[in-house]
């Protein structure tokens, strides 16, 4: 069944100029889905509507949002004035790469509103009608730094535990009632986001870092038959080394290792 049959005709992806969240719009365009594009730039995310639209003859809506700000689930839903989301990609994270005293306790607490609290709402409000209509489908982003401490990505890392849990958690309470929702765990992506955290290189071991269409591929793929997913085989494998194989101590120590040595930190 394709993803309009099981979940509706509307998508929001929020964080979608870009990206894994601009992969993820275009995925879905190709379904047929109609779309919500949140982010804050507009004229990236008026051309990616524009592209999208007229490649797939599907709607595509631009709402110009930050996600960072305290009522941003309430601008959102304003904007929507009563349109119906089928399916929620929650996809816009901030991550700081550093010491963790190095940033601002409002920087900290910045990271934890755009990769917590805002989906936490979002969730709640959309999630709730979903219910309600008896279908529908969620998408958060989580990430291979959440699965154990990381130093020195430690705010970002502890929001994507949060977020790969709280997924998990609702797809658990939600299952029966006709929404799947599934925490796509990613490992390195090639998005500008990555790519402009200039990293340098990793161990000849490090997995392979995958395109953003790859990732999407495989959690469009797995929606609806699972919680969670590590993507890509090479994260897999690397996943059940720090999990299932090494003592945890070890496992945080080379993460906290390797992102010292990527980003050249000096603490
Ligand atoms: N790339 C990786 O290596 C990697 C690895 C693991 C997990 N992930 C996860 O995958 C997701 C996407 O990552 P990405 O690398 O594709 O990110 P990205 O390239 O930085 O793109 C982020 C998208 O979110 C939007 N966004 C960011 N902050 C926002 C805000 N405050 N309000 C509204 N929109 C905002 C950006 O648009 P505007 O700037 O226009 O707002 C952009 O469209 C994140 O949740 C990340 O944690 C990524």
């Amino acid at each position: 069944m394709g993803l309009i049959q099981k979940y509706g005709k509307t998508a929001l992806v929020a964080g979608a100029s870009e990206g894994i969240g601009a992969a993820f719009a275009k995925s879905l365009a190709a379904e047929g889905m109609d779309l919500v594009l949140v982010a804050r730039r507009e004229e990236p995310l008026n051309k990616l509507a524009g592209e999208l639209e007229s490649r797939f003859s599907i709607k595509a809506t631009c709402i110009l949002c930050d996600l960072g700000t305290v009522d941003a689930p309430e601008q959102i839903t304003k904007a929507l004035d009563g349109r119906e989301i089928d399916m929620l990609v929650y996809n816009a994270a901030l991550s700081y790469i550093g010491p963790f005293v190095e940033n601002t306790v409002e920087g900290n607490a910045r990271i934890a509103q755009i990769n917590m609290i805002t989906p936490l709402k979002m969730l709640h409000i959309f999630g709730e009608k979903m219910i309600s209509r008896g279908r529908g489908a969620v998408v958060i982003l989580a990430s291979l730094a959440g699965f154990q401490g990381s130093g020195f990505l430690t705010v970002y890392a502890a929001t994507k535990a949060f977020d790969r849990i709280l997924a998990e958690s609702l797809w658990y309470e939600w299952k029966d009632k006709g929404v799947d929702v599934i925490a796509c765990c990613a490992g390195a992506t090639s998005t500008p986001g990555y790519n402009n955290s200039n990293p340098g290189k990793t161990s000849l071991f490090a997995p392979r870092v995958q395109a953003a269409e790859e990732v999407v591929e495989e959690c469009l793929k797995k929606l609806g038959s699972r919680p969670s997913f590590i993507s890509g085989k090479g994260n897999r494998i690397a996943t059940f080394f720090m999990q299932k194989i090494l003592p945890r101590k070890m496992a945080i120590t080379i993460m906290g290792d390797t992102t010292r040595k990527m980003y050249r930190i000096n603490f």
